[in-house]
């Protein structure tokens, strides 16, 4: 009785050692078979009673094997079933279809506006300083000879930190030059492109902030005829070889003398005479001779040392270049705005 048992048992096991299913519907014919719910080798447990002692133990070892074998075959097969699937797949892909495209980041107006200026001031020796928009009144207002009483100092124009009188976003980029000045020995040659922030009523013409770029150039002998040079070189690498600059006389607490630069556009084109209101000349920088206070308050000896600076902003330059009616623009972030500039530089 036992050996004929033993022998059904043998028939699955070789059974289960040569299945060599290739299809998905043969391993789900193997699996239906030898590992699921009704498989074949279930009711083979209970056979065990019919067989004699002494060879219980050999029968249960040998059904659990062949249990154990059909479970391992059919992971392998299963495995292998499925990676095949999804080579098939991959295989039915079409490589050489064109990607879907990539939508590209733009430059910001501001930016690409900025980083040309620093470009063309990099190209005679200034280096970028940079510095922070958190401010104390020192290095804003007093160092840079503003007096207490100055306009400029008043609380419509500067946002102070709470409860502080002597913190405040910087209004200006002329606080790196105090920075860099009190750290630093002549000779300095500064580039200071930042943020800057006043409290002012947001409009289509001005906001609360926005950015400038700061230059000091400070040594012995700097005279008022390198900075005209150095401000003319830039004019015509921004706005054409052939451009001419003017300096009217101007004033800031931190420059004697100080000046406005001012270049031709000319009254040919309805743009020019648009941006120049008529005159044909712009606005650009505010510039002049570092006031000696300024360079004794940083603890620059100003018998030995000269310097000029000069300040410009770049918003005004930027919605001039594109042609942007609204300065809110710039700060609002819309994408529909800024993927205009992605094949700008
Ligand atoms: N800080 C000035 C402003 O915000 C701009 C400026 C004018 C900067 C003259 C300078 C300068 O360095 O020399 O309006």
């Amino acid at each position: 009785m036992s050996a004929e048992i033993f022998a059904v048992v043998n028939q699955f096991k070789l059974e289960i050692e040569n299945a060599s299913p290739s299809t998905k519907d043969e391993v789900e014919q193997f699996r239906i078979r030898f590992v699921g719910s009704k498989n074949v080798l279930k009711p083979l447990f209970g056979e065990i009673r019919n067989v004699e002692n002494e060879r219980k133990k050999e029968y249960g070892q040998l059904v659990n094997a062949v249990k154990g074998a059909a479970e391992a075959k059919f992971q392998l097969l299963k495995d292998a079933v499925e990676s095949a699937v999804e080579e098939a797949s991959s295989q039915d892909m079409d490589l050489s279809a064109p990607p879907e495209p990539m939508s590209l980041g733009a430059h910001h107006p501001v930016s690409i506006t900025m980083n040309q200026i620093i470009d063309v001031f990099a190209r005679i020796g200034f280096v970028v300083a940079e510095d922070r928009e958190i401010e104390d009144d020192w290095h804003n207002f007093t160092a840079m000879n503003t007096p207490e009483d100055h306009p400029a100092r008043d609380m419509q124009d500067t946002f102070y930190l709470k409860n502080s009188i002597q913190m405040l976003l910087r209004t200006h980029t002329s606080s790196v030059q105090s920075r860099v000045m009190t750290r630093q020995t002549p000779p300095i040659r500064i580039i200071a492109p930042g943020r800057v922030y006043r409290n002012e009523t947001i409009s289509a013409r001005s906001h609360c902030q926005f950015h400038q770029v700061e230059g000091l150039y400070v040594d012995e002998n700097v005279s008022f005829a390198d900075m005209k040079q150095t401000l003319l070189y830039f004019a015509q690498e921004v706005y054409g070889a052939d451009t001419k600059i003017r300096l009217r006389p101007s004033y800031f607490p931190f420059t004697e003398p100080s000046a406005e630069m001012d270049v031709w556009l000319g009254v040919e084109t309805e743009k020019a005479r648009k941006l120049t209101k008529g005159t044909g000349w712009l606005e650009v920088l505010g510039c002049g001779m570092v006031d000696p206070n300024v360079l004794d308050n940083c603890g620059i000896d100003s018998k030995k040392y000269t310097g000029f600076a000069f300040g410009i902003g770049i918003e005004r330059s930027a919605m001039q270049k594109y042609d942007i009616g609204d300065i809110r623009l710039l700060f609002e972030n819309d994408v529909r705005f800024l993927k205009q500039f992605t094949s700008a530089i």
